[in-house]
């Protein structure tokens, strides 16, 4: 459960992003966030994501305020989150796989784990065959697939998606937000701001509008959302097992920085 009370956003600069926010997600429950540009939406996200902190109120995720969350408690709740942007940040430099499993491995997680949960991950997104490729040789639906298998790998109770679609034809971004309705499903909370009205429209989801940072709306869901299913995700209990061999990157000083840079980012994240 996620819930908001009279919360504040100011920046520095004196802008309002956020004013007076309330409202309540449940577990599993799959809520689209919209707004024109400006409105708030991936600033509410950061929030979530303790990236940045609220100027008032209070924020609970799981019952736990993380309005008064210390700094080395961070880490545990961003285990719990995953997210997914608009432009994938994958590493470059590493191949699916391995872009799926860096959290874990940095968590220490032992090989065999390792492989049965991304492969699980993997089977389930329809990436299998593409699990020794690097980013730049996916198309784009691939590499948002990608993504969300990597913000789903910790098994967070949480998945935030910021624009999801944005980089997406509409094809695409429909099969992306199937797939997401779907993790919903499966008991994972989902949040997906958007500006895409088309995709709105047609789920029939809850929807919250922000307007310059207030609440101006919350529509719920549609009894008969007319939601097509033919996104697929992994089941537990587990299935393929089989390690994939692990292709390394060529090693070097530019490789490992953009895995800091985008470790930096992930860590945040995961
Ligand atoms: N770091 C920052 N410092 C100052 N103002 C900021 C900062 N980040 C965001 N803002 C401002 O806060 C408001 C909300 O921004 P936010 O990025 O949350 O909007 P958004 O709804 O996600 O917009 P978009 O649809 O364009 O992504 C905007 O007026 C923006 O200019
Ligand atoms: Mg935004």
């Amino acid at each position: 459960m996620i819930q908001l009370f009279h919360v504040y956003k100011r920046y520095p600069n004196g802008t309002d992003a956020l004013v007076d926010l309330t409202l309540r997600v449940r577990e599993g429950e799959f809520v689209f966030l919209t707004g024109p540009s400006g409105a708030g939406k991936s600033t509410l996200l950061r929030l979530l994501l303790v990236m940045e902190r609220a100027t008032e109120g209070q924020i609970l995720i799981g019952g736990r305020n993380i309005h008064v969350l210390q700094e080395k408690s961070i880490p545990f709740l961003r285990r719990n989150i995953g997210i997914v942007f608009q432009d994938f940040r994958l590493i470059r430099t590493r191949t699916v796989f391995e872009n799926i499993a860096i959290s874990l491995e940095i968590m220490g997680m032992s090989g065999k784990e390792i492989n049965r949960r991304v492969n699980q991950l993997l089977d389930g997104l329809r990436l299998n065959h593409r699990a020794g490729a690097y980013p730049g040789d996916l198309s784009a639906g691939e590499q948002q697939r990608v993504a969300i298998a990597r913000a789903l790998v910790n098994e967070p109770a949480i998945l935030l998606a910021d624009e999801p679609t944005g980089n997406l034809d509409p094809e695409l971004g429909q099969e992306i937000l199937q797939l997401l309705i779907e993790i919903s499903r499966r008991g994972t909370t989902v949040i997906v701001a958007t500006h895409d009205h088309g995709h709105i429209d047609r789920h029939g989801m809850r929807t919250l509008v922000l307007t310059r940072g207030q609440l101006s709306e919350d529509r719920p869901r549609q009894a008969v959302a007319a939601v097509r299913s033919s996104a697929v995700v992994p089941q537990s209990p587990v299935r393929a097992t089989t390690p994939l061999p692990v292709t390394s990157a060529p090693n070097s000083e530019q490789d490992d920085d953009e895995v800091r840079e985008v470790l930096d980012d992930t860590e945040e994240l995961s």
